[in-house]
């Protein structure tokens, strides 16, 4: 029962089957299953046996619900169900006997849950909803023996974009590049990856940072909240009246978790925790540092691809400019590349309108502006992405470069725009 991963509905399978015994059960589990969307019809008067006889006519479905009371050997009969049960089937069983050991020799033979009769509707929810969750979660064995590639994105100030970047590229690698794909938000207060797909968060990421020792393969597969077949997120809104205590462990653990479970993780990771847990972007393939055309932003693309040459040799680095106007740049795009010293890989056009849309739909940038020149570029940006990843390096290693003292290559920059009171500043046109 327990196999790798298959999208749902891929291939005619129900979503859900049960199989109960007395009238309590089967008037819940209707209920219950009626709120989830699932049809009421599968919901089957019958114990195990009859589960067993009807799949092995029949193809097993998503998720199966069985209810061992008239069972007189319930290890022995769920092995019988394995029998006949496809790969994939995440089971769940209910019964009268409340004794741990069998729950644990249950759960060693593949059951997901095991639920004492008489059940209560909200833990019968819970479950089922955590079924489905196991059901469409990726499991470790991937189809494809490319190496798992992570992105790590990272925003030079707050508000450039690196959230917008980060969805985007996420959305384009589960759609067009086809690769289960994690989105790790940690921004774990204030992250915007689940509001930007119209999901709720929920706890996972913050329990996770609370109990580290909790974080493993099952863990990541209930915690994740799905997106789509191919995409999955794990973000939170940690409250914000007392603060998380963390050494970071925890985080780097989960980047361990989704290298096994999927084929491309995309982590969003604020600035500020470059500085309290360097070790994030140790086993990063690739960074884009999102920036914008500013003073600022110079400076401190500066100092992060500095920080990167040291912490992240093994990166490979990609510098993205976005909202970037004609005509209303503080910096213009060529003093921008000499004060970093190196070429700018991607310009992105600033969009209000397009970034507004996506907002309203709750759909990435990329997804619901597809048609327009943001998206385009975007997609453009994802391209150039694997290309690199791919080993076609057009983006040189992490920092490059002369070196200098960062004021001094700031001044050059500073010197280069126009005084106060002196003729209007009419900087270059910065889109490509
Ligand atoms: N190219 C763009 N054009 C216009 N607005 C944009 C663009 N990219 C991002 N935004 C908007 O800027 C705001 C900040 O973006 P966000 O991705 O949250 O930034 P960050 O994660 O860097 O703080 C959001 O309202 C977003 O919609
Ligand atoms: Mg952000």
């Amino acid at each position: 029962m327990n196999a790798p991963w298959k999208p749902a509905g891929s291939d005619g399978r129900d979503p859900f089957h049960a199989y109960v015994c007395d009238d309590h059960s089967l008037d819940l589990l209707r209920a219950v299953v009626q709120d989830m969307g699932w049809p009421i019809e599968k919901v089957h008067k019958g114990g195990l046996r009859n589960a067993v006889q009807s799949l092995s006519m029949a193809p097993s479905p998503n998720v199966l619900f069985v209810d061992l009371s008239e069972s007189g050997d319930p290890l022995n009969d769920i092995n019988n169900l394995a029998e006949v049960c496809e790969p994939g089937t995440v089971v769940i069983a209910s019964g009268q006997v409340n004794d741990v050991r069998l729950y644990r020799d249950l759960v060693a033979s593949g059951i997901q849950d095991y639920l004492l009769k008489p059940m209560a509707a909200d833990t019968l929810r819970d479950a089922l909803a955590a079924a489905q969750a196991v059901f469409l979660a990726p499991r470790a064995e991937s189809t494809d023996d490319r190496p798992h590639l992570m992105v790590t994105v990272i925003g030079t100030r707050g508000g450039v974009g690196a959230s917008t970047v980060t969805t985007s590229l996420a959305y384009l690698s589960s759609t067009k590049a086809k690769r289960s794909t994690a989105l790790l938000d940690l921004d774990v207060h204030f992250g915007t990856g689940a509001l930007a797909m119209d999901l709720e968060p929920g706890r996972g990421l913050t329990d996770a940072v609370e109990n580290p020792s909790r974080i493993d393969g099952l863990f990541i597969e209930r915690a994740m909240v799905r997106a789509s077949d191919t995409l999955a997120l794990l973000s939170a809104e940690a409250p914000i009246n007392q603060p998380l205590i963390t050494d970071g462990s925890a985080y780097y653990q989960l980047e361990e978790e989704l290298r096994s479970a999927f084929e491309c993780t995309f982590v969003d990771l604020p600035r500020a925790m470059l500085v309290q847990h360097p070790h994030l972007v140790h086993e990063s393939n690739l960074v884009v540092i999102v920036t914008e055309f500013t003073l600022a932003s110079a400076r401190d693309t500066i100092r992060i691809l500095s920080w990167l040459k040291t912490n992240a040799p093994q990166s490979q680095v990609i510098v993205v400019a976005n909202k970037a106007q004609a005509g209303i740049a503080e910096i213009t795009r060529k003093d921008f590349e000499h004060s970093i010293e190196r070429k700018i890989d991607s310009v992105l056009p600033y969009d209000a309108k397009v970034t507004a849309q996506a907002a309203k739909l709750g759909k990435t940038v990329a997804d619901s502006g597809r048609s327009s020149k943001l998206g385009q570029s975007l997609v453009a940006l994802h391209g150039h992405l694997v290309a690199v990843a791919e080993g076609d390096n057009a983006a040189g290693p992490a920092g490059g470069g002369k070196g200098g003292s960062l004021i001094g290559r700031l001044m050059d920059v500073k010197l280069a725009l126009p005084r106060k009171g002196k003729a209007k500043f009419v900087p270059e046109a910065v889109a490509e």
